[in-house]
């Protein structure tokens, strides 16, 4: 039984959380894409964990965590997370990283950056080298964590580093050295090499033995190099064909996908966002909500919830449920609004589109809600809600043909509501 958790709107939606709260029934977790341009926060007992690259569920000693093939990894980074859930009572000999996952290497973060200062319009990438080794991949000159761990990468190494300091130097920018990365990345290859393995076999393996298998999504749909505002985008697939293309299982084994959103919405970096806020109700989000990058610290754009969007994204995704996050926030606001619909050229429009020249162009035509929800720390069940705070998720319903599974009432990881009814239903109809 395969579970999928993956990213609805333009990111940062909670993902951990949602996360963390499967975990705790499952017997893998997986990232397929992304790397550490990824940033997924679990508040335990009030202490907050913030997940670049190991799956947010290794907080369950019993799931086993797997970096699947799709990702994209910083050894520097990864140990320095491994030790800092050491230093925290973290044995993490849960962790299994895909022999065919890529590496993260200096010179492409310094590609990054570079790219990112020449561009005329910038994406306003997280500079952790994703775009650059993303591209090293498809070009077929990347590194493989196989290759990182045996005694090819002497050469890879050497090889790539030659032509990347053909265009480091011609803008001016400084050149890798070799044998200083050798020596150091050859260090870390040491400390990983116990975690490397075959995790396709594993996961089929385990798919076999009817394990619960989760699948823990970076970045979002609005996001996706594909389906995303390009170019305003990352450089994977965080969608639903990512989950298969970036762990090795086949899509008939995917029975649940979760789409994460908030009770209102946040892009960070550039690009389109029709219902973004730039007044002060914005800020009052921003606050509210604590929005600044997890990864970056940057802070995030902050705007109402958009159901065009939120309709592509379950279109895109096939989502069987919508997890909601900062219910309390939002319902910290006098009046919440919720964008049904756009205007664009005069016309009312339902379908949403990735064309930049639509979204430039689109106006969000709002419906009004009452908010002041009041203090839900201590609500358990979707039957206590205010009766307000129920008006807004079932016209999110109504609106997107999609039950609300999950609730989010505060950042702690028992803020959380969890509906039953999908699973009453299914089991009805099975
Ligand atoms: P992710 O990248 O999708 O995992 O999301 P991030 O961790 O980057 O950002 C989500 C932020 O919202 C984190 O600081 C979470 O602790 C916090 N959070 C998640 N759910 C809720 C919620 O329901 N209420 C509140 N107040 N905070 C939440
Ligand atoms: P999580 O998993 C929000 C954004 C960056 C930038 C664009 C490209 O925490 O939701 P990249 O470094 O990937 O080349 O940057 O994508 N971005 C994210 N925004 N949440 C994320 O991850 C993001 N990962 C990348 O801000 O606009
Ligand atoms: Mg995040």
């Amino acid at each position: 039984m395969v579970k999928v958790v993956l990213g609805a709107f333009y990111g940062d939606e909670g993902k951990g959380k949602i996360i963390d709260y499967l975990a705790s029934e499952s017997d893998y977790v997986i990232r397929f894409s992304g790397g550490n341009n990824a940033g997924h926060t679990i508040e335990v007992d009030e202490k907050k964990f913030a997940f670049h690259l190991i799956p947010s569920g290794i907080l369950y000693k019993k799931a086993k965590a797997i970096l699947g093939n799709g990702v994209v990894i910083d050894p520097k980074v990864l140990i320095e997370e491994i030790e800092n859930l050491k230093s925290n009572g973290y044995k993490v000999n849960n962790l299994y990283i895909s022999n065919k996952a890529h590496l993260i290497l200096p010179y492409h973060i310094e590609l990054d950056e570079m790219y990112e200062s020449i561009r005329n319009n910038k994406i306003g990438t997280t500079k952790r080298g994703i775009g650059p080794a993303y591209c090293d991949k498809f070009e077929r000159s990347g590194i493989r964590m196989e290759d990182f761990i045996s005694p090819r990468f002497k050469e890879l190494l050497k090889e790539n580093i030659r032509n990347k300091n053909v265009i480091l130097k011609a803008f001016d920018y400084p050149e890798c050295d070799f044998e200083k990365i050798y020596k150091e990345y050859s260090k870390y290859a040491k400390t990983l090499k116990k975690y490397v393995c075959d995790t396709t076999s594993m996961l089929h393996k385990a798919i076999k033995d009817n394990r619960k298998i989760l699948c823990e999504g970076a970045q979002a749909t609005l996001l996706d190099i594909d389906f995303g505002s390009y170019p305003y985008v990352t450089s994977s697939n965080p969608t639903i064909g990512g989950v298969s293309t970036g762990t090795g299982i086949g899509s008939r084994y995917i029975k649940e996908v979760y789409g994460v959103i908030k009770a209102y919405s946040s892009r960070v970096g550039e690009g389109p966002y029709v219902t973004e806020l730039n007044n002060e109700i914005g800020d009052r989000i921003r606050e509210l909500g604590h929005e600044y990058g997890t990864t970056t610290k940057r802070p995030r754009r902050c705007g109402w919830l958009d159901i065009v969007a939120l309709n592509y994204s379950i279109m895109i995704n096939g989502l069987t449920g919508i997890a909601l996050n900062h219910l309390d926030t939002i319902g910290k606001l006098d009046k919440i609004k919720l964008c049904v619909a756009y205007e664009y050229k005069g016309k009312r429009v339902e379908n949403f589109s990735t064309n930049m020249e639509f979204l430039e162009n689109s106006k969000p035509i709002y419906e009004e809600f009452e908010g002041n929800f009041g203090d839900l720390s201590n609500i358990k069940t979707y039957e206590e809600l205010p009766e307000n705070a129920k008006k807004y998720i079932e016209r999110i319903e109504e609106l997107t043909n999609t039950k609300v599974k999950f609730i989010g009432t505060g950042a702690g990881r028992e803020d959380l509501i969890v509906r039953w009814f999908i699973i009453i239903i299914h089991l009805l109809m099975v």
